[in-house]
């Protein structure tokens, strides 16, 4: 079965086999509660590299004091065995016999392995090193959880140190994480990976409506799970009036009332958090009308909205990231 680490030291090793027999490695970060959204990812990295790395923490940093660390779904036996049934068929150049490759480890860290200097749920109780990207993780995701990002930056920092990947996969269902990293990976000038090796794989989504997967959807009753491909719907129309030349306003009104038909008196309340439009390069929000320059970068329409009280993201991207 697949080998476990939950060392950094004991990781290490491992790694610096794989560097002798000059191996590339690509990594998944995970936080559990695997689906096929980054089973999409492990594929990526399957094909693309001669071995593949997932790891699985659940990172408290980039939990707020309300949010739900504690409840979080954690289904390790599980995510072990649908991630050594998974493999990829793969023919290189040589040979056109075709090398089937499995996932070859898993790291499976604590928290004190990933925070020496310990962690508080409170961040202003907090000692110790953390990572900003200053001017990428207040707006979107940022403006309704204001730590998130910092903690997310921290722990991929780490995982990055740690792993040492060649390659590593990020899925665009969070966008703003993917350009949150990219830069991070530019402005520390890490090498491991450079920001040409840090891969943005697009959103899997459940063929019968569209959903976005995610571990959050396990929160769902089997009404609030009806409810939930609203939020895509809301982004359709929001991308739909965008390209027709709109305002902003207009394009969130519509979306908005695409939330508002869908909406059930008996079960859980459906309830817009924001729906934004911001430059990919920049971040900076964007207010319509469509035309954006020649050449310039693409477009990201975002948004998360309640099932209750499951919060769920989505976006789509207007051009090609
Ligand atoms: P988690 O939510 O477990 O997601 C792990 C990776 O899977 C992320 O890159 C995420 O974008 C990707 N992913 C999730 N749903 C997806 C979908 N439907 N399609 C494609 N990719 C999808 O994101 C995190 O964990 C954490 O923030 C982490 C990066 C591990 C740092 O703690």
């Amino acid at each position: 079965s697949i080998p476990l680490f939950t060392t950094v030291a004991s990781f290490r090793q491992w790694r610096e086999a794989a560097r002798k027999e000059n191996k590339s490695v690509g990594f998944v970060p995970t936080m559990g509660a695997l689906h096929d959204g980054h089973m999409s990812l492990v594929r990526r990295s399957l094909a693309e590299n001669d071995l593949t790395v997932m790891s699985i923490f659940v990172n408290p940093a980039q939990f707020a004091p309300h949010e739900d660390l504690a409840t979080y779904p954690r289904t390790l036996p599980r995510d072990l065995e649908v991630l050594e049934a998974q493999s990829v068929s793969v023919t290189s150049g040589l040979s056109s016999d075709p090398t089937i490759r499995t996932p070859s480890a898993v790291f499976l860290p604590s928290v004190q392995e990933m925070y020496p200097s310990g962690i508080h749920q409170d961040p202003a109780a907090q000692k110790g090193t953390f990572i900003e990207v200053k001017g990428y993780g207040e707006q979107m995701e940022g403006q309704s959880r204001p730590t998130f990002f910092r903690g997310v930056a921290t722990v991929v920092t780490k995982l990055f140190n740690a792993i040492e990947p060649t390659n590593a996969y990020f899925g665009q269902k969070d966008i703003q994480q993917c350009l949150v990293l990219k830069r991070l990976s530019r402005d520390l000038l890490l090498s491991h990976p450079d920001p040409e090796h840090l891969h943005i794989v697009p959103t899997a989504r459940d063929p019968s409506d569209d959903l976005a997967l995610s571990s959050r959807n396990a929160y769902l009753s089997l009404e609030g799970r009806q409810l939930a491909p609203t939020l895509y719907r809301a982004l359709q129309a929001a991308e739909q009036a965008w390209n027709d030349g709109q305002q902003k306003a207009f394009c969130v009104e519509r979306a908005t009332d695409v939330i508002r038909s869908a909406s059930v008196s008996e079960g859980p309340q459906l309830r817009l958090d924001y729906i934004e439009f911001n430059d990919s390069g920049s971040l900076e929000p964007l207010e319509g009308t469509r035309c954006v320059e020649p050449g310039s970068q693409p477009v990201i329409l975002s948004g998360a909205m309640w099932v209750g009280t499951t919060r769920l993201i989505d976006n789509i991207v207007l051009g090609t990231i």
